[in-house]
């Protein structure tokens, strides 16, 4: 079967079983191709509590399939590839955030979305990178707890200096991977392009940007920019993704260590074989996960929208 006619056979399949198809834009090309939406984690969690369909299947890893699920308790979501987790997501446990909240209980605890629903459970707030700086400001408390990602904890203190914001340890070893030599040897090669960097990379290197921001935020500050050459310091799949949207610009990968195993576990197959019930994972949490979990990301809507 060639590729398109298997997306076409998977646009039929979607409309005749009422699915909404959410794609992460770490996805390849032809999943996103067949997506209803694509977007940042951000975006991705708001748009599937508006999609219409009874059933949402996500293309990306199990933090953003659960996050879907706790927003939208009556719908079938189902993990497109259920082995695509983020190694992130489970570095905290929640007792440790419990025990943290017993000698610390003047913190408030910001959880990253990367992380799963029974850590957000114990969490005041939700935040993505596209919305944690605007987040932590409108927070009424001074004294802040980050969790995971201690990259992204780092830029968010340097953007909102007057907080005290404690760092629990983690982060992404995909974006953490990323060096300064890397950021030297990319401006060599290419000495007329601008830095775009995710904050989920080391401090150092988001210092050396031009802009920093989450996927989405990356992707709009390139097509709108005057400039016409890029390094794209964030999952290379975004540099193909522009490459495609601005033919005229040129795109580089910032490293090729840019690579997420987990997001680019998800292939076409897996979509079209969930889509003749023959794959996927649907996701079940108990009631009181959800109802737990649901206020720190209701809270991150309502603080970040
Ligand atoms: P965004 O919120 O920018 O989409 O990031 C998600 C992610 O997993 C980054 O590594
Ligand atoms: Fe998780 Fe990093 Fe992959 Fe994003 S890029 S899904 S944070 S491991």
């Amino acid at each position: 079967m060639r590729i398109r006619d298997m997306q076409d056979e998977m646009l039929r399949l979607k409309k005749e079983k009422d699915v909404c198809i959410l794609a992460h834009s770490y996805q390849a090309r032809e999943i996103v191709e067949i997506a209803d939406y694509m977007g940042d984690s951000f975006q991705l969690s708001v748009m599937a509590q508006k999609a219409p369909q009874k059933t949402v299947f996500m293309c990306g890893v199990r933090f953003m399939a659960e996050t879907v699920k706790i927003l939208s308790e009556d719908k079938r979501v189902v993990l497109v590839n259920p082995l695509a987790g983020c190694p992130m997501a489970e570095q905290i446990e929640p007792e440790m955030v419990e025990y943290f909240k017993q000698k610390n209980p003047e913190y408030t605890i910001v959880a990253y979305i990367n992380t799963t629903a029974a850590l957000k459970t114990v969490c005041d707030v939700c935040v993505t990178s596209s919305t944690a700086v605007k987040i932590v400001r409108k927070i009424q408390n001074d004294r802040i707890a980050f969790l995971p990602d201690c990259n992204l904890g780092d830029y968010v203190q340097k953007q909102v200096p007057e907080k005290e914001i404690k760092l629990l340890q983690g982060g992404c070893p995909i974006h953490a991977s990323v060096t300064v030599a890397d950021v030297e040897n990319a401006r060599r090669l290419y000495p007329g392009a601008l830095l775009l960097v995710h904050p989920e990379c080391i401090p150092k290197v988001v210092e050396m940007a031009d802009y920093v921001g989450s996927t989405s935020g990356i992707m709009e500050y390139a097509k709108n920019s005057p400039h016409r050459e890029f390094i794209i310091g964030t999952e290379n799949s975004i540099a193909e993704h522009l490459q495609y949207i601005c033919p005229d610009k040129r795109f580089y990968p910032l490293s090729k260590k840019l690579i997420c195993p987990n997001m680019k576990l998800t292939t076409l197959v897996d979509v079209l074989n969930a889509l003749k019930g023959e794959g996927g994972e649907e996701i079940v949490l108990s009631p009181e996960t959800i109802t737990k979990a649901r206020r720190c990301i209701d809270e991150m809507i309502r603080l970040g929208g």
